[in-house]
């Protein structure tokens, strides 16, 4: 008996030291000698048939073996845990000794460039900026400026209708008779308004359905022809340069009396004569004029009181001229090609 326990006990202790090779195996182990069903468990069952004399021997004998084992399995399992988790952390171990991943770093787009070098010029002579909305209301878009439904200069700018009242408004004009009405009766207004435009118009090198205006408009006391001279002036060298030229030509805007037309002398040939000027010499730049009495009367302001001048400038044509793009397109096109030059 005490033989047979010993050669039990040395077998389980040898398959525990040598064969067994991960925690599955261990607990086959366990469960074969020290299970319910277990061989050292079947020799204590059978102990009632011992002699009284032989039965605590064996008995302490099997105890010890059982103490043995068990110390034995707990130092294995302990040895498997440690070694589990060694090869856990070798195999999903991190490099940080790896370059990190530069995300490329987006910037402004030259026409929000453009538009920011504008606002802060004009900032800088005390306008405010206003908003409107690019979904009109016909009676903004037009009638509020003197066209109305019948008017013939309504048909150089055909627009996207989205009911017979309401469209994409076709200028930044509208913000002129929204401001006025959001404001005192004769009360004083410098303001800019930025923003899109739509029209029915192709898609080339020089035109585009939608666009980018920055509308202006002051009214005041005694405001005249000289103020929008002297405004327009100034803001345009500042936006070109101090030495380009400035040319005011006789215009017609429905909303302005009298009206003007505002030319630069042609960045590219300086006045010379080139392609991009037609050979000219000038680049229409702006339109502008003195508001017209019924258009400040139609949204309570008083001509006999006030006076005022309102412009409106391209922003894409001033993007074009001041980078050198001689493609409208590549400013809508998302290619970052170009866009990263600036
Ligand atoms: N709204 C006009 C246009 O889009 C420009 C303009 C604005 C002219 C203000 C005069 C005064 O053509």
């Amino acid at each position: 008996m005490r033989e047979k326990i010993e050669k039990l006990k040395q077998d389980a202790a040898k398959a525990i030291r040598e064969k067994v090779a991960n925690l599955g195996e261990l607990n086959d182990i366990r469960v074969k000698y020290l299970g319910k069903k277990g061989e050292l468990t079947a020799i204590l069952r059978g102990m009632s048939q011992l002699s009284a004399e032989d039965r605590p021997k064996i008995g302490k004998i099997v105890n010890e073996a059982r103490a043995q084992l068990e110390a034995l399995i707990q130092e294995k399992n302990e040895q498997l845990k440690a070694r589990e988790l060694a090869d856990k952390l070798s195999s999903e171990r991190i490099d940080v000794t790896l370059p990190g991943r530069q995300r490329p770093l987006g910037h402004l787009h030259p026409l929000t460039l453009t538009l920011n070098r504008i606002k802060e010029i004009f900032l800088n002579m005390g306008f405010s900026v206003e908003e409107g909305p690019e979904i009109e209301k016909d009676y903004f878009n037009f009638e509020a400026l003197n066209l109305p439904k019948d008017h013939p200069a309504r048909d150089m700018q055909d627009s996207f209708y989205i009911t017979e009242d309401i469209l994409m408004r076709t200028q930044t004009s509208p913000v002129q008779a929204r401001t006025m009405q959001s404001h005192e009766p004769n009360s004083p207004i410098r303001m800019i308004a930025p923003g899109r435009v739509y029209r029915r118009d192709d898609y080339d090198a020089t035109h585009s359905p939608m666009f980018t205006q920055v509308e202006g408009l002051v009214i005041d006391k005694g405001i005249s022809f000289a103020d929008l001279k002297g405004t327009l002036e100034t803001a345009l060298r500042q936006i070109f340069n101090d030495k380009v030229g400035v040319r005011f030509r006789p215009s017609f805007f429905p909303f302005t009396e009298p009206s003007t037309e505002v030319d630069i002398s042609c960045v590219m040939c300086h006045g010379e004569g080139c392609r991009v000027c037609k050979g000219t010499g000038w680049l229409e730049i702006l339109g502008a004029g003195m508001v017209h009495p019924h258009v400040l009367e139609m949204s309570g302001y008083d001509p006999a009181k006030v006076s005022g001048f309102a412009f409106g400038l391209g922003v894409e044509r001033i993007a074009m001229l001041s980078y050198g793009v001689d493609d409208l397109r590549l400013f809508y096109d998302n290619d970052v090609r170009f866009l990263r030059q600036f």
